[in-house]
């Protein structure tokens, strides 16, 4: 159902006057800079000048978001908040208690979104029952991707175990081989961390990185873990450090290195580069059963009763959320469409495997929010644990060490 977004502007000296009809606005900070995201994201911009929006873009540089965030406190502690914001997870509600964020019910219930959206996600869109923001996708977060010519010239097939992986690794190096694209940034480190965790099964990650169960972070499979991130370090260039997650993506896409472990953003960097799946890489569920969902969002910070502002804001979450939207922006982002009731006929086969593995580890329970994207925890044990992450990953520490300062760290955020 098309939703109205044309509102008559009700000042005191207007009342008496004819309807004066809102011309919609959106200030809209994200971090979709990457050729791939900015592809995407400008599918939402179109759409939103042809309603008759006019939209003022303010990206921020910097995967996984942490630059934006830095851009938007600054934005509303100075009272000048943006009209939309890419956030996710657990910061929308605390944005919410801040009292900054719009309501836009109006808009979820004229649409039905309760009745297209998973219940388990639409619950990262709700503060205190109201709807506060618009879901934009499911990036899946635990994936490999591989260099398809590398692996057959090596005789390698997709690593199934992290066994696998490192054996894949070791004859990979052996042959002149960078085994692993990374970049050195806290966020990819915990992008990393995050898949290792879940390798050790669904009911560890949820009691480590959801419940925050001191028991499992300070256990002997929590020092596995780190073992495993010790050994992977050993797979990657000397030139990591603060390398931009797409340019690890170029490394595999250009033959330079063989895997990326990365969500599914990384998939629309080599869509935009004209690569196929299957044929030019592949595609690959990180070893051990589990999905870690990643859902994308904006919501719509207060403007204070503009109507200009009103009617942009409530004109971005109808097109967020509406079908033609879910499908044109999910095919150039590399995730799927959050909406159930859109057709993945036109995605390729590593959107269907997402969908179809959504769907299976909903039912056995293993559908997990990602700690490493915002989706599990609010800011400080989240911050507290990337920080122990990339220190080990980025020193001798050795694996109890780690596990100790993870356990004490997560302990004082709480
Ligand atoms: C976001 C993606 C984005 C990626 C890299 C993730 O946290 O959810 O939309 O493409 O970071 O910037």
């Amino acid at each position: 159902m098309k939703m109205k977004h044309l509102f008559v502007a009700t000042t005191a000296l207007s009342l008496s006057a004819l309807p004066v009809l809102a011309e919609p606005q959106a200030e809209v900070l994200h971090w979709w800079t990457s050729g791939g995201e900015a592809k995407s994201v400008a599918v939402l911009q179109e759409e939103f000048a042809e309603r008759g929006g006019t939209w003022t873009d303010m990206p921020v540089a910097g995967g996984g978001g942490d630059a934006a965030m830095t851009a938007l406190r600054a934005r509303v502690l100075s009272g000048n908040a943006p009209t939309a914001v890419q956030l996710k997870g657990p910061a929308i509600q605390e944005w919410y208690e801040e009292g900054v964020l719009a309501d836009i019910s109006s808009v979820a219930e004229a649409q039905g979104w309760a009745d297209v959206l998973p219940a388990q996600l639409a619950e990262h869109m709700k503060c205190d029952g109201t709807w506060c923001a618009a879901p934009v996708n499911v990036h899946r977060v635990n994936w490999i991707w591989a260099n398809k010519d590398i692996l057959d010239q090596n005789g390698i097939e997709m690593p199934t175990t992290w066994e696998e992986f490192n054996a894949a690794a070791e004859k990979l190096q052996a042959a002149g081989v960078t085994p692993l694209a990374h970049g050195g940034q806290a966020w990819q480190d915990a992008t990393i961390f995050e898949t290792v965790v879940l390798g050790k099964g669904a009911d560890f990650y949820q009691s480590a990185l959801v419940d925050l169960d001191p028991e499992a972070l300070g256990s002997d499979t929590m020092v596995e873990v780190f073992d495993e991130m010790r050994t992977l370090r050993g797979y990657v260039d000397d030139n990591f450090s603060g390398r931009d997650w797409n340019l690890a993506t170029a490394m595999v896409m250009n033959g330079e290195a063989a895997f990326q472990i990365m969500g599914d953003w990384a998939k629309g960097e080599f869509l935009a580069a004209g690569k196929t799946p299957g044929e030019d890489f592949l595609c690959g569920a990180t070893p051990g059963d589990g999905y870690l969902y990643n859902v994308d969002s904006f919501a719509m910070f207060d403007v204070g009763g503009d109507d200009d502002k009103v009617a942009g804001q409530e004109l971005l979450a109808e097109l967020i959320v509406g079908p033609s939207f879910q499908e044109t922006f999910n095919l150039n982002k590399g995730s799927i469409p959050v909406r159930s009731d859109v057709s993945l006929d036109a995605f390729d086969i590593c959107a269907q495997t997402s969908a179809e593995d959504m769907a299976a580890d909903a039912e056995a329970g293993s559908l997990l929010p990602s700690y490493a994207h915002g989706m599990a925890l609010r800011g400080e044990p989240a911050g507290a644990i990337t920080d122990v992450v990339t220190a080990h990953f980025n020193s001798d520490m050795s694996s109890q060490d780690a596990v100790q300062m993870l356990t004490e760290a997560v302990a004082n955020a709480m």
